[in-house]
Parts: C-alpha cells; structure tokens; sequence
C-alpha cells in the first residue's frame, strides 16, 4: 500500500487555495493509501508568533481537516511537534544538508527578504525538517500544492544522498501535484499566490469566511476589462484564477463553465460563484463549529501522535544505527 505525508502550517485559517492545491486530494488519498496528515507548528516557528495564538490555530487546522472530511480511522492526524523524531531526525539531515543548496531554496529568499544576515536559521534549515517530516514516514507520495516542489526535490536529494552514503534506509518520494488548481491566485493581485501570510485581508478565501465576507472578497476579486469568461491563464489571470476555483468546487469542468457563461459576463459569474463558495463551505463551517471546542479534536491528535510516533521512530532508529550513534 502506498504511504502518504503531508501538511499545513497552522499560521492562519486554511484558505481555499490550501484546499484546492493539496487538502482536497487528502480527501480522497485516505481512503487509497496509509496516510499521515500532520499540522507543522515546527515549521510556524520560523517567523516570530504569538504562543497562545499559534496553540488555538495548531487546534484550529487539526479541526479544520476533520471539518473538510478527513477520517481518523482512515488516516493518522497528528501535530508535528507532539512526534520528538521529527526534530532528531531534522538534526541528522542537516548534516548531511549543503548550505548552497538550502540557499536556492526560492521560499527562503522570498520569506527572507533577500536579507539572509537577519533571517533565522530555522527559516533557513525548515526544508530540511520538512525533508525529515516526509522521510520518516517512508512516504512515496507527497500531494502539495506546486509552491512545494523545490522543497520536494530537496527532500529527494537528501534521502538518496543518505541511502547512498549510509545504507538504504528511506523510502524516495514524490510530490503529488494536482493538474488544475496546483497553484491558486491571490484574488486581489492574480499574478502572486493565495497565502496565509499575505497582509491584504483580499488575497484569500479563508475555509472560515461567513458569507458577507465572501461575497466582498469575489466581488472585489481582479479580473480584466473583456467581460469574456475563457480560461487563459497567462492573459487573464483574475478570471482563469476564479474558473478554476469555481470548477473544483462545483465539479463542473473548466470547459463546460465557459460554455455556461458564454456571452454571459463577469457580473453573473462571480453571483452564481459567491454562491457556489458559501454552500461549498457551509457544512465544512458547521463542522468545525460542532468539533472545535468539543474535546473530540485533541482526542484525535493524542491518538494520532501514538500512531505515527511508532512508525517514526522505527525509521528514526535506522538512521541513528546507519549513522553510528
Ligand atoms: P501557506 O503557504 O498558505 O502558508 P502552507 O505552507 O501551510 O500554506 O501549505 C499547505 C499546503 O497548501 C501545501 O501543500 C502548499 O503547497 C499548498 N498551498 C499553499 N498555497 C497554495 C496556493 N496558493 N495554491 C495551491 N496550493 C497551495
Ligand atoms: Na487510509
């Protein structure tokens, strides 16, 4: 059976980009694959947060991959922190890591803000533990968003580097990359990505936005001034950006969409998908209200963290033997 890792940093709400990109094949993968869905509070640290804030969102996503569907009988959820291998076997990987290959790392560049002298080095080594999350789980399938492909790659170049010098002892994987909707647009600046971190309270979608909010978000949403509602990402970004989202909320494909607003217009579109949006979330909503205060989601990670605990340092006990400590 294949295995599966992924995650999401709980340094805000999930936004439709997060679901699009990687959370809806979650989904899907927990019933094909032994899955392991992690929150990675390790990876939040390497920006300055606030302690109380970052446990409530820790809980906050934990709550939100119940909410969208992901089953614990079906697949392991746990909290990344909760599992101690991840940072031991982080620390074997760095040193086996080259700082000129972290130092091509794009995320790190961006998130540094090209000044390297002032940025922490956990921002800078965080491929590295994020290599470790996947490796540990011997996982051959990694389903992420295209952001994370560099880091994908990264991964791969460390475990074979490993197996090569110290023995076989990881599994090689591979990104698991969605076809459309790999990379969503933030709705006020489409040539940019959907972030958490984004300052503009217009760049995402939050899974949590209640319907008001929606409809502002849509309606403010960029487009271009064709009025012609035709997927062309490279000339209309705003629109295409909105197309896709549309279709993999409502299931209908792309060309089938343009098809329905063929000389129909902007206006009618961005209604009938405010509209598809809020139904699309409302029971995800109602979900996480029901669960996130109701003891069940700690209750979930508890036992999540026994699970993948075991299957971690089964691999981590490998790689301390293979390394001589
Ligand atoms: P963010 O970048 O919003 O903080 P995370 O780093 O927690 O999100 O990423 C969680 C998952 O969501 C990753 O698999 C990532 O590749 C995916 N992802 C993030 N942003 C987008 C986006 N705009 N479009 C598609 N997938 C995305
Ligand atoms: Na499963």
């Amino acid at each position: 059976m294949e295995r599966v890792l992924s995650g999401a940093q709980p340094t805000g709400l999930i936004h439709l980009g997060n679901y699009v990109g990687a959370l809806r094949q979650y989904v899907q993968l927990q019933h094909e694959a032994d899955c392991y869905f992690c929150v990675v509070n390790l990876h939040a640290l390497t920006l300055p947060r606030d302690p109380q804030e970052l446990k409530e969102k820790t809980l906050d996503v934990a709550a939100l991959y119940l909410a969208i569907g992901l089953d614990p009988k079906k697949a392991t959820i746990f909290v990344q922190s909760h599992v101690p291998a991840h940072t031991e076997a982080a620390w074997l990987l760095q040193c086996i890591a080259r700082v000129g290959e972290l130092s091509r790392m794009v995320q790190f560049k961006e998130k540094s803000k090209g000044s390297a002298e002032s940025a922490g080095v956990g921002l800078f080594t965080y491929p590295v533990l994020q290599a470790a999350d996947i490796l540990l789980y011997q996982a051959n399938k990694v389903p992420v968003g295209e952001d994370q492909k560099q880091h994908l790659e990264l991964t791969r170049d460390l475990a074979e580097r490993f197996n090569r010098d110290y023995g076989e002892v990881f599994t090689i994987p591979e990104p698991l990359i969605p076809k459309i909707g790999a990379r969503i647009m933030a709705l006020d600046e489409p040539t940019k990505k959907m972030s958490k971190s984004a300052e503009s309270k217009w760049n995402n979608i939050s899974i949590m936005d209640d319907p008001k909010l929606i409809e502002k978000k849509i309606k403010r949403a960029v487009t271009d001034s064709e009025n012609q509602v035709r997927f062309d990402p490279e000339n209309k970004p705003g629109i295409s950006n909105l197309l896709t989202i549309y279709s993999t909320l409502s299931g209908i494909s792309i060309s089938e969409l343009e098809k329905k607003y063929d000389g129909v217009g902007y206006g009618q579109f961005k209604k009938d998908l405010i509209e598809v949006t809020i139904e699309f979330l409302r029971p995800i909503q109602e979900r996480f209200h029901e669960l996130r205060h109701s003891g069940y989601v700690e209750e979930v990670l508890k036992e999540g963290a026994e699970r993948a605990g075991k299957v971690a340092n089964q691999t981590l006990s490998k790689m301390r033997e293979a390394m001589g400590i």
